[in-house]
């Protein structure tokens, strides 16, 4: 098959390269020519474990080409897959602007392909709201004549496992209307469901649509409701690692998504929740479970520094109460195994920290040029997780790098001023921090305050 990927971000360029991998010969699109460049040259423009390597081979093997114009790929082109940003508008819905800029741009280009070219399969991936099919197929057809089908197909990979999740689906959901569109998208996934055992749903586009939001929704709920529960069990004197643990082994339950955590963050979860609220509102079914999902993390995202106020009897009213002490941060991406510090709490965390008048030392194994690029010389930044902790008077971990659970906590507690860790991720047990000396605060059990 021959693909066009276009929008070369977290979601186009796994696609484009798994797309390779299973032996398409695929063309990415990007509006942003520096990263073209750099792709070009085989560097990867954003963090991704593994996609360096198909990237390399697939440029070297030429299935895989890059180029900032799509009319370059569109008449052999068997599929056209949309994967620009959908990102949030002020009034909480999703802007669909690179979307419809893009089926603008396909319509536009369609008259390079041969009058009895195949119906051109245009497959919405990034994430729309209910309606966008249409929207696109109407974009399009205004400008051609020439045969084309909108299909929805959203992404379901998670940042830091992408190519796992793209070469090894669970599922692919698929809204089609014609068996030639469903064949032509079989053609390309059909090889990663033959290895993962993945199941393939064809349904109608608005179904697909609204799958990709509810399965989002589901999982954030699921979030912000552990982080009630584990917020509830400090107070009472339960420990969540004992609550979680005996709920998730209730098969209609399962233990996936229940570890408690300082509020989610990420380019999808925040504006997919507002999304699918503001399309609730409109069609007059306001989601209140969601709606609450949404203030619960809001709440969610403050309980490090909650945590810290509260230990160093922080008093509201006083200028600057954290000035002279100094924070290490261990993490800033919004979780493990990715750069992408959208929405990330680490940076709210900051902002909280800098405004009570501390300074703050970050560390991250992959985030640090993009909060360095945001924020700059406003925090400072170590080249280690050990670097980071030297003279500070307390850590603070925000992303679950497992980098960070197998630290030597023995060498940290020496170089810093004190030994007192705030774990929002639960990287280590409270009863081992105590032997090791430690005043551990961290989700959902006891706090160990120290003698
Ligand atoms: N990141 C994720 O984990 C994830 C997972 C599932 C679904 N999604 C959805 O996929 C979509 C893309 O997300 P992302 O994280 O890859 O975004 P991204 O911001 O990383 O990438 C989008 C890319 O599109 C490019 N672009 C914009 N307009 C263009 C145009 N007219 N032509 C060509 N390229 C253009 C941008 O330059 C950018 O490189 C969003 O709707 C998102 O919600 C993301």
């Amino acid at each position: 098959m021959q693909v066009l990927v276009i929008g070369s971000g977290y979601v186009g360029l796994v696609a484009a390269a798994c797309f390779a991998e299973a032996g398409h010969r695929v063309l990415g699109v990007d509006v942003d020519p520096r990263k073209i460049e750099a792709l070009r040259e085989g560097r990867s423009p954003i963090y991704e474990p593994g996609l360096d390597d198909l990237l390399t081979r697939h440029l070297a093997s030429g299935s895989l080409r890059f180029g900032t114009d799509l009319k370059e790929g569109i008449a052999l082109a068997d599929a056209a897959f949309i994967c620009v940003g959908t990102p949030q508008s002020e009034d909480g819905s999703a802007d669909m602007k690179y979307v419809l800029a893009v089926a603008g741009e396909l319509g536009e280009a369609m008259a390079l392909r041969a009058p009895d070219a195949p119906p051109l399969v245009v497959v919405d991936k990034s994430t729309v709201p209910v309606g966008t099919a249409a929207r696109v197929h109407a974009e399009i057809a205004a400008r051609t004549s020439r045969a084309f089908e909108v299909v929805s197909n959203p992404e379901f990979l998670r940042e830091g496992s992408a190519l796992e999740d793209f070469l090894e689906p669970d599922r692919v959901v698929v809204g089609c209307r014609s068996d030639h569109a469903e064949r032509v998208m079989k053609a390309l996934y059909q090889p990663f469901l033959d290895r993962s055992g993945g199941v393939w749903f064809r349904m109608d586009p608005p179904s697909a649509e609204l799958t990709k939001y509810a399965a989002n929704a589901m999982l954030a709920l699921r979030i912000s409701f552990i982080n009630e529960i584990a917020n509830l069990a400090e107070s009472v004197g339960a420990d969540i690692d004992h609550v979680k643990a005996a709920i998730g082994a209730d098969h209609r339950i399962g233990p996936a998504f229940l570890n408690p955590g300082p509020g989610f963050g990420g380019s999808c979860f925040p504006k997919d929740l507002q999304a699918l609220l503001k399309v609730g509102r409109e069609q007059g079914h306001p989601l209140m479970t969601l709606a609450t999902t949404v203030e619960a993390n809001r709440h969610q995202k403050q309980v490090l520094l909650r945590k810290v106020k509260e230990h160093f009897k922080v008093k509201p009213g006083v200028p600057a109460p954290l000035k002279g002490r100094r924070f290490a941060l261990w993490g800033l991406a919004f979780k493990a195994h990715t750069d992408d510090i959208r929405e990330s709490m680490a940076l709210e965390l900051i902002d909280g920290l800098l405004n009570l008048g501390a300074e703050v030392v970050a560390h991250d194994f992959a985030a640090m040029e993009a909060v360095k690029a945001r924020i700059g010389s406003r925090i400072r930044y170590a080249a280690t997780p050990l670097e980071a902790c030297e003279g500070a008077d307390a850590l603070l971990i925000a992303t679950e790098w497992p980098q960070y659970r197998q630290a030597d906590l023995a060498a940290v507690g020496k170089v810093m001023k004190a030994r007192k860790l705030f774990d929002g991720r639960n990287l280590f047990r409270p009863e081992a921090m105590e032997a090791g000396g430690w005043i551990y605060h961290s989700l959902g059990r006891r706090a160990v305050e120290g003698l």
